[in-house]
C-alpha cells in the first residue's frame, strides 16, 4: 500500500468514527424531539451532483435520520450548481424563503454545499450575508460530511470548511439511492478541457479517473443490490484512464462493466466529440448491453467559434463523426447541448449551428443562453452578445430543435422496444412510464409492480419529445 492509500484508509476510518458520533448526537436529538429527525437535499445542477446527493443521503440515513418530501426538514442541504448565473440565482433564490422557515423552526440546520462552494466570492457571500446558514463546504471535501455535520450539530457551531484535498475517501461514503434499480457510477472526477466558458474545471479540479478494478468492484455490488442499469459519469468519459499508471481506454472499461452479471443497461455522460475513438464506436455496436444513446454536445456550429470555445474539433470533423457512428450504429439516438451567443457569434456563426442541427437529426438537444462565468477566459472577451439578439437566436433555435425531434421520433413508431419502467405516470393514473434505451420516454397502461423491470412495449403515438405505448408480452 503506499503513501497516498495508507492516508486514505485512515481517513475512511476517521470518517467512520464521526459517522458513529453522529448515530448518538441524532438519537439524543430524537428523544428531546420525541419524533425522528428529518432530512431533506435539494440538489441543483447535473447527475455528478445528484450522485454526490446519494452519498450525503447515504451519510445522513446511517446516521439515523429520515428523509422528507419538502424543505421544512431539521438538517436541509443545498447540493449547489453554478454552471450558468441563473443556477445561482436559484439558489439565492430558495435561501430567502428558507430564512423565513427557520425563523418557524429554530433548531433547523442549514447547510450548503456543492460547486457554487467552490468558489471563493460565493462562500463569502454566503458567511457575511446569510448568517443563517450553518454549514458550508465544497465539492472537494464532500467526503468530510460526517465530520463536519458533527461538528455543527454536537459542538453547535457555524462550520464553513473550505479544505481543497479531493477524492480521500469518496468512493467509500454510504450512499442511499434515489431509486432502487438503477445509479450512477462515478468512472472519474474533474475536467482538464478547460472551454473557455466553463467554470467545471475550476470547482471540480483537474481530471481523475477511478482503477476500474475498484469502478467493476462498486458496480458488482450494485447488481447484487438490484441495480439493473448502470450510467458512467464523468465530465468527459472519453479521456477515462489515459492517466492511470496502467492505462485503461473508456472502451474497454465499457465492456468489462458490460460483462458484470446482473447489469441489463449501461449508459455513460459525457462524450466529448474530440476523444471520441473509433474503438468506442466498436465497443458500442459490439455490446448489446449498452444503450443505444450517445449524448454528444455541439455547443456551435461555426469551426470559428468552437475554436474559441476552445473545443478541439470543428464543425467538419464532428459532422464527419456523426456519420461514423451512424453508418455503424444506425439505430442510436443523438443528443447535444448547443451554446447560443457566445461571444463574437455572428449571425453566420449562428446559420452554422442551424446547419449542423440540421444535418444531424439529434433526438433533442439542451440549448442554453451563454452565461458569463468569472473568472473564464470567454467572460473577458470582447464582443458580448447582446440579450435581445440572444433571445431572438435562442426562440429560432428551439422552433428547429422541436421539429427536427419530432421528426426523429416518428422514425420508431410502430415498433416494439425494450424499455426499463421507472415510475408512475403522474399525469394519468394506471399509467406507467418507461425509458427506451435510446433515452426516450414512453407511457403505457400498466401495473405498479412492474416498476423496476425491462418490459416490451408498442410505440403507439408520437409526441414529439416521447411515446405513447402499450405493453406487448
Ligand atoms: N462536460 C460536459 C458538459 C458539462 S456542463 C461536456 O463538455 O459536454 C453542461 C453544459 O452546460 C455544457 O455542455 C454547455 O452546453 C453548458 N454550459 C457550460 N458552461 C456554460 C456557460 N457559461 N453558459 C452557457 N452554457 C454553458
Ligand atoms: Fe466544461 Fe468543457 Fe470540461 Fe465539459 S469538457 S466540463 S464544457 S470544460
Ligand atoms: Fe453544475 Fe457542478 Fe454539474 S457546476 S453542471 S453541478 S459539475
Amino acid at each position: 500500500m503506499n503513501f497516498g492509500e495508507q492516508r486514505n484508509l485512515a481517513e475512511e476510518k476517521r470518517q467512520a468514527l464521526f459517522l458513529s458520533q453522529l448515530k448518538e448526537c441524532i438519537a439524543d436529538r430524537e428523544e428531546a424531539l420525541g419524533r425522528r429527525v428529518t432530512y431533506h437535499i435539494t440538489t441543483m445542477g447535473c447527475q455528478m451532483n445528484a450522485r454526490d446527493s446519494e452519498k450525503l443521503s447515504g451519510v445522513l440515513a446511517e446516521a439515523g435520520c429520515e428523509e422528507t418530501e419538502g424543505e421544512d426538514a431539521d438538517i436541509l442541504l443545498f447540493n449547489t450548481c453554478t454552471v450558468r448565473e441563473n443556477a445561482n440565482e436559484k439558489l439565492y433564490g430558495h435561501l430567502g424563503l428558507v430564512k423565513h422557515l427557520k425563523k418557524e423552526k429554530p433548531g433547523m440546520l442549514i447547510g450548503i454545499c456543492g460547486c457554487m462552494m467552490q468558489e471563493a466570492d460565493e462562500v463569502v457571500r454566503i458567511r457575511e450575508k446569510y448568517r443563517f446558514v450553518d454549514l458550508v463546504f465544497g465539492t472537494h471535501n464532500l467526503w468530510k460530511f460526517p465530520e463536519l455535520l458533527y461538528a455543527c450539530l454536537a459542538e453547535g457551531r457555524r462550520v464553513i470548511d473550505a479544505s481543497e484535498t479531493p477524492d480521500v475517501c469518496r468512493d467509500s461514503m454510504p450512499v442511499r439511492r434515489k431509486v432502487p434499480f438503477k445509479s450512477g457510477v462515478n468512472i472519474m472526477y474533474g475536467c482538464n478541457n478547460f472551454c473557455t466558458y466553463c467554470i467545471v474545471p475550476y470547482v471540480r479540479g483537474r481530471e481523475r479517473s477511478r482503477e476500474p478494478g475498484e469502478i467493476l468492484r462498486e458496480i458488482r455490488r450494485l447488481a447484487d443490490d438490484g441495480v439493473k442499469e448502470v450510467m458512467l459519469l464523468g465530465q468527459n468519459v472519453n479521456s477515462y484512464g489515459k492517466t492511470l499508471e496502467q492505462p485503461v481506454s473508456f472502451a474497454d472499461l465499457l465492456r468489462r462493466v458490460a460483462e458484470v452479471d446482473g447489469i441489463e443497461r449501461v449508459r455513460f455522460m459525457t462524450s466529448h466529440p474530440k476523444d471520441l475513438s473509433d474503438d468506442l464506436i466498436q465497443a458500442i455496436r459490439e455490446t448489446p448491453k449498452v444503450c443505444r444513446h450517445l449524448h454528444l454536445p455541439l455547443q456551435s456550429g461555426s469551426s470559428r467559434i468552437l475554436k474559441q470555445m476552445n473545443r478541439r474539433y470543428t464543425k467538419e470533423s464532428y459532422l464527419a463523426l456523426v456519420d461514423r457512428i451512424r453508418t455503424a450504429i444506425p439505430e442510436i439516438g443523438l443528443t447535444t447541448d448547443i451554446i447560443v451567443g457566445f461571444p463574437g457569434e455572428t449571425e453566420e456563426d449562428f446559420e452554422e449551428t442551424l446547419d449542423v442541427i440540421r444535418r444531424c437529426s439529434f433526438q433533442s438537444a439542451f440549448t442554453f443562453l451563454y452565461s458569463r462565468r468569472t473568472g473564464t477566459p470567454a467572460a473577458a472577451m470582447a464582443d458580448q452578445v447582446p440579450p435581445d439578439v440572444m433571445a431572438d437566436r435562442m426562440q429560432r433555435l428551439i422552433g428547429l430543435v422541436q421539429e427536427l425531434a419530432s421528426r426523429a421520433a416518428d422514425r420508431d413508431l410502430g415498433k416494439t422496444v425494450p424499455v426499463l419502467v421507472e415510475e408512475k405516470d403522474a399525469h394519468a393514473p394506471g399509467s406507467l412510464t418507461g425509458r427506451l434505451g435510446n433515452n426516450l420516454m414512453v407511457h403505457f397502461p400498466g401495473e405498479e409492480s412492474l416498476i423496476g423491470q425491462i418490459v416490451d412495449v408498442e410505440l403507439t403515438e408520437s409526441r414529439g419529445f416521447y411515446y405513447m405505448g402499450r405493453r406487448r408480452q
